[in-house]
């Protein structure tokens, strides 16, 4: 199956497909708005990579360079792929585009923040090399950073080094 997948930048043509896409690969994503995607496939389109399976497309990174001077990380806000083309490598290709574009940019970190219960991601993230380094406190045996996004928004961080 993954000899036949494509993977380019995210186009504003495609913003209410992948839209439709990550509605229905929940519980651990949501749909953000449109206007937010066609923001991603106009100013972060080498980081926001779909992969494209014969038209379709089958799977969506998003993540953004960090634009702090010497910062040199990068975040992945969402990863999502179809239902129907899941477990077929097309997560894990996407991820590797992604980092290839990454370390092209000169960038070392890349990193994302995962539920503890969603296994099947953290699964993907483990055989990229992704670590859970140790934070604050453990739940679950992950490691659980304190007030990541703001006070009380405790998140499970995985991070893999490009250096
Ligand atoms: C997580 C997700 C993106 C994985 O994408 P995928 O295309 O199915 O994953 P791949 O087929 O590329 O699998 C790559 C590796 O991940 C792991 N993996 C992926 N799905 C797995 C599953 N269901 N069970 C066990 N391991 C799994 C395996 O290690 C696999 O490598 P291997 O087949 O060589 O052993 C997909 O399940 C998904 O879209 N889930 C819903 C959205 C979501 O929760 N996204 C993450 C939060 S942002």
């Amino acid at each position: 199956m993954t000899e036949k997948v494509k993977i380019r930048s995210l186009l504003q043509d495609d913003i209410q497909e992948v839209r439709d896409l990550i509605s229905e690969a929940g519980p651990f994503v949501s749909a953000r708005t449109l206007s937010d995607y066609w923001l991603y496939s106009r100013f972060f389109s080498e980081t926001c990579l779909v992969a494209e399976i014969s038209g379709e497309i089958a799977g969506v990174v998003v993540a953004v360079l960090n634009q702090v001077t010497n910062s040199g990380d990068c975040y992945i806000q969402d990863v999502a792929v179809s239902s129907k083309f899941r477990g077929t490598g097309v997560g894990k290709v996407l991820m590797e585009h992604l980092e290839l574009a990454v370390r092209e940019h000169g960038y070392n970190k890349m990193w994302l923040t995962s539920e503890a219960a969603n296994s099947n991601a953290i699964a993907l993230w483990r055989r990229l090399g992704f670590v859970n380094s140790p934070a604050d406190y453990q739940e679950n045996d992950l490691w659980v950073t304190r007030d990541l996004k703001g006070k009380g928004k405790d998140r499970v961080v995985f991070e893999k080094s490009l250096k």
